[in-house]
């Protein structure tokens, strides 16, 4: 059994955090050859995709420092891997859009499915869902921003194709900064951004929810930091022990059968005051923390289940 994973570079990865890394120590830990590759390293030649990739040997519970070597780097069909999974973050950029495209050509499992991971932005892909969804706005249009925002007199902007807190702004209506946070998030009209209604709730935290195959696995609430609005680990937020209520496991109902339809496997919604705000499909995150708070392998369960199936 071999499987590979699409990733940024291995250095950039934090052992202790990182979902990708606690998927590839399941996988060793169920027999499986691990091996990574970058989207730069991916090529097609006669009709399939193959890549360079490096094959890992994972040091024993590594929670710091030196968590894998390579032991080997070689040239292969994806298609002679069980499954490929691409787990590169954003930016969705065209380097990001051309990979997808290259992993269509794979002839094996790619999870998430590359065609699903290009329709699916992870902003916009929540609007499917009006009835679960804050009131919000996609524009690029300073008008229509500036009524946005002085109708309910607070709102939270973000880029489209952004991540981990960054780019996200919030507005009120009498900030002296108004029109020039629009102009520079706009990049002036050129760029739609999402702007979305300020859900107070926030304060108490962002709720991560973690869908295998449509079926929440766990969750994980996320408080922001003192001195920010922002719930991201990356923005300074901290984790926190939740469970998930009986709305969120309607709202999780409500998305399954969607996400299963699309070959979205493994997804991570961010939920706040119980409202739908963000459709994580690229690379979603706490997968560690999860397992830790409720003492389950969830990565084993998924990869038990991806190898099952
Ligand atoms: N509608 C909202 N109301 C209040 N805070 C929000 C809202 N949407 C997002 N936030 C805050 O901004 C953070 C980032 O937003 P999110 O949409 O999850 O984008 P990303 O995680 O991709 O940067 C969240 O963790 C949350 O703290
Ligand atoms: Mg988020």
């Amino acid at each position: 059994m071999h499987c590979a994973f699409v990733v940024d570079p291995l250095p950039s990865l934090i052992v202790h955090h990182d979902t990708s890394v606690a998927l590839m120590y399941a996988a060793a830990a169920q027999g499986y050859t691990v091996s990574v590759l970058g989207v730069g390293s991916l090529f097609i030649q006669a009709g399939q995709a193959w890549a360079t990739v490096q094959t890992l040997q994972l040091q024993a519970r590594a929670l710091a420092g030196a968590w894998y070597s390579v032991v080997d780097t070689q040239t292969m069909a994806l298609a002679d891997f069980d499954w490929v999974w691409m787990r590169k973050d954003p930016p969705v950029d065209a380097a990001y859009i051309t990979a997808t495209q290259m992993l269509d050509l794979a002839q094996t499992k790619v999870l998430n499915k590359p065609s699903a991971l290009r329709s699916a932005n992870e902003k916009l892909y929540a609007l499917r869902w009006p009835q679960w969804t804050p009131e919000t706005l996609v524009t690029g249009s300073k008008g229509q921003i500036r009524e946005f925002v002085q109708r309910l007199g607070k709102a939270v902007l973000k880029p489209l194709d952004g991540k981990g807190g960054e780019g996200i702004f919030f507005l009120a209506s009498d900030d002296r900064n108004l029109n020039s946070l629009i102009e520079v998030s706009t990049q002036w009209g050129q760029r739609p951004v999402m702007i979305q209604a300020y859900l107070p709730a926030a304060v108490e935290g962002d709720k991560r929810i973690l869908l295998w195959r449509g079926q929440p696995l766990g969750a994980v609430n996320r408080i922001p930091g003192t001195g920010d609005f922002r719930g991201n680990i990356a923005a300074g937020g901290r984790v926190a022990a939740t469970e998930i209520t009986d709305r969120e496991q309607a709202l999780c109902a409500d998305l399954a059968p969607v996400l299963q339809a699309a070959d979205l496997d493994f997804v991570g919604i961010d939920v706040i005051g119980g409202y739908l705000t963000e459709v994580n499909v690229t690379s979603p995150t706490m997968l560690r923390e999860i397992s830790e708070l409720m003492q389950v392998d969830l990565a084993a369960r998924v990869i038990a289940d991806l190898a099952a199936t």
